[in-house]
């Protein structure tokens, strides 16, 4: 910890974590749904140009949470310190959400730093700051993990999926294995398993680009049986979005499966997308392959308050699920009773069935100021599209009308 931190005011940083507690009682009967004032909503979309719609990047709409907003404001003028003592009540925080040790949560700058940190542990050909190459270890099942970097491993992915991980391992020169989801959009656990070799699995569930889920009883035989070598990543960036039966955290398997590393992020239900928070749960030998790939302080100060400040607003998640159920409600129905399906959805996204070519559509909705997501060359008849506000469905459905039309 840095002496400039050290000597931060005890009282600031009190004041700074009591904001999220405080703040909770004073917007009690603030509505979350409160309208954003004018200057607010310019805010909001400053990313994207004057009039459009941007239903790409499966972003939360409705912004992060008041109780973030206020603690943000606060910390502006401890922005000169570095940040380590908000990280370790960061930290805290997680732990005890979570029910794990301290040491078992690896906080990153967005999700998408985790994603890259288990590329590099365990796709890497090299032990971090040596440059000799670590030996391939030998397959085993059960037992401890072994104490020293795999290296050079397998990435096993789905396909398709999000595919940041792809482009770290790729970077590694790993070997990258796509094993196709099945006819119900879930991972084919069995060939993922019958493929495993050291390395890492990455499961993504809910899944990106398909908002599918895989079934929680398929992921826990695959998780009892999947070599203690191989690394098993679960992304659960859309986890607060689902609410099949069918569907299940894994962070509680954690502590009976050292080889298992279950990714979350503030970008979503938080709607913290712009300032980069995520974080992990394993156990403390996987975090210790993970740690000394990490840059010191990659998380910033406002990044962390926020997340402080949002984990103590239990409506930011209630009214986050409620509001994208009832829009992605409609906007299904609405485009059901145009004979386009839509994979049962378990995300704040859907992927609708254009029974052609969607390029051309994505393409076209983007001349009427519709931003939807890319197109993804597993799935080339689908466009995945976010669920945004009501009125930004709106305008989807009457473009999405004119283009087919
Ligand atoms: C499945 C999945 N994982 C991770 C991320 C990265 O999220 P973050 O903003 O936390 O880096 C995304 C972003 O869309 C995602 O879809």
């Amino acid at each position: 910890m840095s002496e400039i931190t050290k000597r931060l005011s005890r009282r600031k940083f009190a004041q700074l974590l009591g904001a999220g507690a405080a703040y909770t009682v004073a917007q009690r009967g603030v509505s979350w749904r409160t309208p954003l004032r004018a200057a607010d909503t310019r805010r909001h979309f400053t990313s994207t140009p004057a009039g459009v719609v941007r239903l790409s990047a499966n972003e939360n709409p409705y912004g992060p949470s008041p109780m973030a907003l206020k603690a943000m404001t606060e910390a502006f003028n401890i922005s000169c310190r570095y940040p380590d003592e908000h990280a370790d009540a960061l930290i805290e925080a997680l732990a005890k959400l979570n029910g794990v040790e301290r040491n078992q949560i690896l906080v990153g700058n967005g999700s998408g730093e985790i994603l890259k940190l288990c590329a590099a542990a365990f796709t890497g050909s090299l032990e971090p700051g040596n440059n000799r190459p670590v030996a391939l270890l030998p397959r085993s099942r059960g037992g401890a993990l072994p104490s020293f970097i795999p290296g050079r491993g397998k990435m096993i992915v789905a396909d398709p999926t999000f595919e940041a991980i792809l482009n770290h391992a790729r970077v590694n020169q790993a070997e990258v294995l796509k094993i196709p989801l099945t006819g119900s959009f879930s991972h084919d656990l069995s060939k993922m398993l019958a493929a495993a070799n050291q390395g890492l699995i990455y499961i993504c569930n809910p899944n990106n680009p398909t908002a599918s889920i895989t079934p929680k009883k398929e992921l826990r035989d695959f998780l009892d049986k999947v070599p203690r070598d191989t690394m098993v990543l679960v992304d659960e960036a859309y986890h607060h979005y689902a609410d099949s039966p069918d569907y299940e955290s894994v962070i509680p398997l954690v502590k009976s499966h050292p080889n298992l590393i279950v990714a979350r992020t503030f970008s979503k239900i938080y709607g913290m997308a712009g300032l980069r928070c995520g974080y992990c749960v394993a156990q403390p030998e996987a975090m210790q392959r993970l740690r000394p790939h990490q840059t010191w302080d990659s998380v910033n100060i406002m990044a962390i308050t926020a997340a402080i400040a949002s984990l103590g607003d239990a409506d930011q998640v209630t009214n986050g699920q409620r509001l994208n159920r009832e829009t992605k409600k409609f906007v299904t129905e609405e485009l059901s009773a145009l004979s386009y399906a839509s994979i049962p959805s378990q995300a704040n996204f859907i992927m609708v069935n254009v029974k052609r070519e969607a390029r051309p559509i994505i393409g076209a909705l983007a001349q009427r100021g519709v931003q939807i997501g890319r197109p993804f060359p597993a799935l080339p008849n689908h466009l995945r599209v976010t669920i945004g506000k009501r009125p930004e469905m709106e305008t989807f459905l009457s473009a999405f009308r004119q283009v087919v039309a």
